[in-house]
């Protein structure tokens, strides 16, 4: 099982997004996925189109409660699985003090179901917290949106910095970096063209060659429960996360550096 986690501090960079769109979109070449929301805001969750109203079946009893991962896993419409997140996850790291391993609690978490699934994609809060350290730690490869607004590319840094400090902190090898993935593109604009030509010089082949443009029904479709691919099939949101998929297998068999 690959487990490729979603980062970036930044909010509002697309990580939920892309998360969801890798689920739905690997589900749909037919492998077998299980989408990790562990932002508290759940938002990965809503777009999944899972119930989330159950504080007993989510992921906060799994780290809290030692719950078993497959007890609390559900089904998504959008042809995936999905671990669940609720508000009470702002909880976990107080609800944890004291207690062993509290960073490698999803990693053993991922564990127990590595034989049911062969992609595991984690969506992760927009912060450097307890939650994103347990993703990139259980992680074997994390993508990095990068979004062509503002200053999107700046929030890249940190992250980079972060997996950096893993293997000599913990003695855990860091997941690798599959790719920067340029979110929020509009051909139109030149801060956009120029930060896309900014990231790419600087990151070179890190950079997918895949990016996604804004467009209006990527906004949509997570309050409607349904995949972008569902919802807008057309769109040039769909078209762009399909590339993306594609690329992410072929950088995850090794086709790119
Ligand atoms: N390519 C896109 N075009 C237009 N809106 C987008 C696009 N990607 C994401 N959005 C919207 O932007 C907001 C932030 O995206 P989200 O995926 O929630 O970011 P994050 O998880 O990094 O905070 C959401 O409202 C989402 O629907
Ligand atoms: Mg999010």
């Amino acid at each position: 099982m690959d487990i490729v986690a979603i980062a970036s501090q930044k909010g509002g960079v697309a990580k939920t997004t892309t998360a969801l769109a890798l689920s739905a979109g690997l589900a749909n070449l037919g492998h077998r996925v299980l989408g990790v929301d562990v932002d508290p805001q759940y938002n990965f969750s809503l777009g999944a189109a899972v119930p989330t109203d159950d504080v007993g079946q989510s992921l906060f009893s799994v780290f809290v409660d030692n719950k078993a991962l497959s007890e609390i896993i559900v089904s998504s419409p959008q042809g995936f699985d999905v671990a669940r997140s609720l508000p009470a996850m702002y909880q976990t790291e107080r609800a944890l003090a004291g207690k062993m391993m509290i960073e490698l609690k999803l990693a053993k978490a991922l564990k127990s179901v590595q034989e049911q699934y062969d992609f595991c994609i984690i969506d992760c809060p927009p912060a450097l917290d307890l939650l994103t350290t347990n993703a990139l730690l259980a992680a074997t490869h994390v993508i990095i949106p990068a979004q062509l607004h503002s200053f999107g590319a700046a929030g890249v840094v940190q992250i980079f910095d972060m997996l950096d400090r893993i293997e000599p902190e913990t003695g855990i090898p860091a997941p690798k970096i599959l790719g920067v993935l340029p979110t929020f593109y509009d051909a139109r604009k030149n801060l956009s063209k120029d930060l896309l030509a900014e990231l790419r010089k600087f990151y070179k082949s890190q950079v997918f060659d895949a990016v996604v443009p804004t467009s209006a029904p990527l906004e949509a479709t997570a309050s409607v429960g349904r995949s972008i691919y569902q919802f807008a099939p057309s769109s040039s949101g769909a078209r762009a996360y399909k590339r993306v998929c594609l690329e992410t297998l072929a950088r995850l068999e090794g086709r790119y550096k």
